[in-house]
């Protein structure tokens, strides 16, 4: 598809747009007296404006009922991570047994890898994609060390070839092929949280169970980002925050996929709580734990309502937006997105796009380096009301998420970026 460069043009593509309406239903930070051009969902997505009537809903019933909430509340929070399930199914590509909303994403991948990272002889070795975000590094590194083994040996770092700055997937397949009979695990983000690059976790997993290893992917990038079908693609697991492209609130509750082939496999290992406890018989509080049988097995404790109403409110209007609606916006965004910083780049703005240019191997982030001139472009474009995200050195990740951004937006931040540029000339 051709585009335009020219406000009427992104304006007559937000009139086209069959989700313009959600905008209205969410909180738009202000700048200045004026809505900000928001484009840091990959970093905290906004607030639904319905969160405060669903969180109204728990504490009323807190307030009115104490304990009784629990069974007899509106919502009863004994079975609240129930709520969110067959939403995130949808959102994951998952069967609903498959998905739980729980906990906090270093702390669930840590429960993931006990059960996914078991080095035994040879194979013992994790491959992980180039510059993983810390945690995720830290948390790999802290499993490798807690099995006595050394992080600098077990842990093979993929790097990508001179001069390009994201991953080739005919790479990452060679490396499982090369480590094939030493590898544990691949375990990779879905979309890079540097460069936006959206891996082929399809491939990846194949290659990884052809030579014998488990694939699992962090998704703090990819759930509600780009479109995802993990039971389809035989992923072993995955684990996700809500606070980026699912709205669900600073700091909000987790989410954890574990394929069902690995539901009744008592030989592997995993941490235990009451609340993997088989449902039905919980209360009666018995010394043998019996398993839920599906990703809830995997839960420790009891459900974190008060975060988990906010991500009620949010996963809500994923159904009712649609998520192949939600997912062609979102190409649609990014699409235009790289237009016009191409479009930038032309008319002689110098800067590099570091996410893949390929819309299959992208999301709504794009990665943009203005090397030394990075900083001062950052600061002006906070000055002029633009919300994005600043990464050293001299990087701005910026995505232009489907609920609440439009083309306009994007136009008139790629307006903004040019005139900062020749300010700074
Ligand atoms: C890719 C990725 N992994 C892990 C984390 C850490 O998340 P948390 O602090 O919720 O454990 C983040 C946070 O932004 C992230 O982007």
């Amino acid at each position: 598809m051709t585009h335009e460069f020219s406000l009427a043009y992104a304006q007559g593509l937000d009139k086209a747009d069959k989700l313009a309406s959600f905008r209205d239903r969410f909180f738009i930070p202000q700048v200045n007296g004026q809505d900000a051009i928001y484009l840091c969902g990959n970093s905290l997505g906004l607030q639904p404006k319905s969160v405060l009537q669903h969180l109204q809903v728990e504490l009323n019933d807190w307030a009115g009922l104490g304990v009784e909430g629990h069974v007899h509340g509106k919502n009863p929070w004994l079975y609240y991570h129930h709520f969110t399930q067959e939403s995130l199914s949808r959102i994951v590509g998952a069967n609903k047994k498959e998905v739980v909303a729980m906990g906090s994403l270093t702390a669930n991948l840590h429960f993931l890898l006990v059960s996914f990272y078991q080095p035994k002889g040879k194979r013992t070795k994790i491959l992980i994609e180039n510059r993983p975000f810390p945690s995720d590094r830290y948390a790999i590194e802290s499993q490798v060390r807690w099995h006595g083994l050394d992080p600098q040996a077990e842990i093979i770092e993929m790097k990508s070839r001179e001069g390009e700055a994201f991953l080739r997937t005919e790479d990452i397949l060679a490396t499982i092929e090369q480590y094939k009979d030493e590898l544990a695990l691949v375990m990779f983000g879905g979309v890079h949280f540097y460069t936006g690059q959206l891996f082929d976790m399809a491939r990846i997993t194949a290659a990884a169970h052809a030579v014998g290893a488990f694939a699992g992917f962090d998704l703090a990038h990819a759930s509600g980002n780009v479109e995802l079908k993990l039971h389809d693609w035989n992923v072993d697991f995955a684990c996700w925050c809500t606070y980026k492209y699912l709205n669900s609130g600073p700091g909000g509750v987790g989410g954890i996929f574990v394929h069902e082939m690995h539901h009744q496999n008592e030989m592997l290992p995993r941490l235990h709580g009451w609340w993997g406890h088989d449902e039905a018989n919980r209360f009666k509080m018995e010394d043998r734990f019996v398993s839920m049988g599906t990703a809830e097995a995997w839960q420790l404790s009891n459900a974190p309502v008060v975060a988990l109403a906010v991500h009620k409110a949010s996963v809500e209007m994923f159904d009712e937006a649609g998520m192949q609606n939600i997912f062609a916006k979102g190409k649609q965004l990014s699409n235009y997105f790289l237009f016009c910083m191409q479009y930038l780049q032309a008319a002689g703005v110098p800067f590099d796009i570091l996410t893949p240019t390929a819309e299959s191997e992208r999301g709504c982030q794009l990665s943009l380096s203005f090397h030394s001139q990075g900083r001062s472009i950052f600061d002006q474009l906070t000055r002029d009301g633009v919300i994005a995200d600043w990464r050293e050195p001299g990087v701005i990740r910026m995505a232009p998420v489907p609920m609440y951004n439009t083309f306009s937006d994007i136009f008139k931040v790629a307006e903004l970026i040019k005139s900062s540029f020749e300010n700074n000339r």
